[in-house]
């Protein structure tokens, strides 16, 4: 029997297929190599093992559950609508799942400071988090059109002890927090370890922060199967960079279950009003990994929009860019206003308020439910909506 997928992919240089890589300056690269080594010897070491599980159920407080949603299942009357729910892990998302993981690694480094970007504030939450457990230093850089949009999380941020430094450059979005976080980094790199928030970034980082997330996939897999007695037919989730997308993948990728990928449409498909880099992008190489990205005329990253500012970024984790080329997932897109409405749906189908980015992901499942009486549908529920309330009915009212 071939080996499973996991242990296959990426290979020693972080290729999956033609896609990741490391292509950076060589001090990063140096530090990098640094960071793959140490993660090598302690994914191995048992005490790291125990320590992390330990962390996930005392700390996070997982496993999260599954749950099926009954009354959109009614109300759809088509395929059973089930939620792995990653909005009840601590700090109301998917992030910490890699969070801790990569501040426990820093720790194990010797190094005294975490350094991160965040878009929707989701995971520069999750780090501020991992710091405060951890005793670390932490700096979080963020656009500042998302600090006005997700204000919550800029408090939460302080309030953990966390620097946020506003990123003003570009469309002051996800991308440009990034470029931000990574010049920050390479001026210190002795002290401090970059805590890429996604699947994306130089080797080792794709590989790492998949095998952090890949824990809401192994458990899906155990629950629903205990719970069905089946595995579902389609495993669905949002795509930013891709990490709750890898993390809930994982478990599934050697069964015989469709995986798709829901990417943000925003407000068309015209280039600039949406982040659909799978869709509608082309082999590029950006911040450090060779994957497909959103172009401009040239060979630069696009400026791309979407209404969550958690999928507002031009380029995908290599792994999906490799898995959608060999035809193992799938890719959708949802727009905002279909994810909005979704938004609603759920809160008031089922009293749960989804985090915008979730929100794509449970609204591709609306949509297709109707056509697949008899089948099972597991939505990644990446995040909780309470930091997005305030944009919402701003912009949207209370959805009546
Ligand atoms: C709740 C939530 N879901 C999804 C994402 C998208 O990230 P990824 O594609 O890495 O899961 C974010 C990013 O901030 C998020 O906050």
């Amino acid at each position: 029997m071939d080996k499973p997928y996991l242990k296959q992919f990426p290979d020693e240089n972080g290729f999956f297929g033609k896609f990741g890589g490391s292509f950076v300056p060589e001090n990063i690269k140096k530090a990098m190599d640094e960071i793959n080594v140490a993660y090598d010897l302690i994914a191995q070491n048992s005490d790291f093992i125990a320590e992390l599980r330990k962390i996930r159920k005392h700390f996070q407080g997982r496993p999260t559950p599954i749950y099926f949603a009954h009354n959109l299942t009614k109300k759809y009357g088509g395929a059973g609508i089930y939620l792995k729910r990653e909005d009840l892990n601590h700090t109301g998302a998917h992030k910490l799942n890699h969070c801790m993981g990569e501040a426990l690694l820093a720790k194990f480094m010797g190094k005294k400071k975490l350094i991160a970007e965040t878009g929707a504030g989701q995971h520069g939450v999750a780090i501020a988090t991992a710091a405060a457990y951890f005793g670390l230093e932490c700096e979080v850089h963020m656009g500042e059109v998302d600090i006005a949009k997700e204000h919550p999380n800029v408090v939460r941020m302080k309030i953990l002890g966390a620097k946020v430094v506003p990123v003003t450059k570009g469309a002051k979005t996800l991308k440009e927090a990034v470029d931000s976080a990574f010049e920050a980094y390479l001026n210190d790199l002795d002290n401090s370890i970059y805590a890429i928030g996604s699947v994306v970034g130089p080797h080792p980082f794709p590989k790492m922060v998949r095998d952090f997330q890949a824990i809401v996939g192994v458990e899906s897999r155990e629950q629903f199967l205990e719970m069905t007695g089946e595995l579902p037919d389609i495993v669905t989730a949002c795509v930013g960079g891709g990490s709750n997308a890898m993390g809930i993948f994982s478990g599934f990728i050697d069964d015989s279950v469709e995986l798709v990928g829901v990417e943000p449409l925003g407000r068309g498909s015209k280039l600039g009003e949406h982040a659909a880099s799978l869709s509608y992008g082309s082999e590029g190489i950006m911040h450090g990994f060779n994957s497909i990205m959103l172009k401009d005329k040239g060979e630069n990253p696009a400026p791309v929009y979407s209404v969550a500012s958690g999928l507002d970024y031009p380029s995908v984790g290599p792994e999906h860019a490799y898995l959608h080329s060999i035809g193992r997932t799938k890719v959708a897109t949802i727009s905002d206003e279909e994810a909005i409405a979704a938004f609603f749906e759920l809160s008031k189908g089922e009293g749960i308020i989804p985090a915008i980015e979730s929100s794509h992901a449970v609204a591709y499942a609306l949509k297709i439910a109707p056509e697949l009486k008899g089948k099972k549908i597991l939505v990644n529920l990446s995040g909780r909506g309470d930091k997005d309330i305030d944009f919402i009915v701003e912009k949207f009212g209370y959805g009546e």
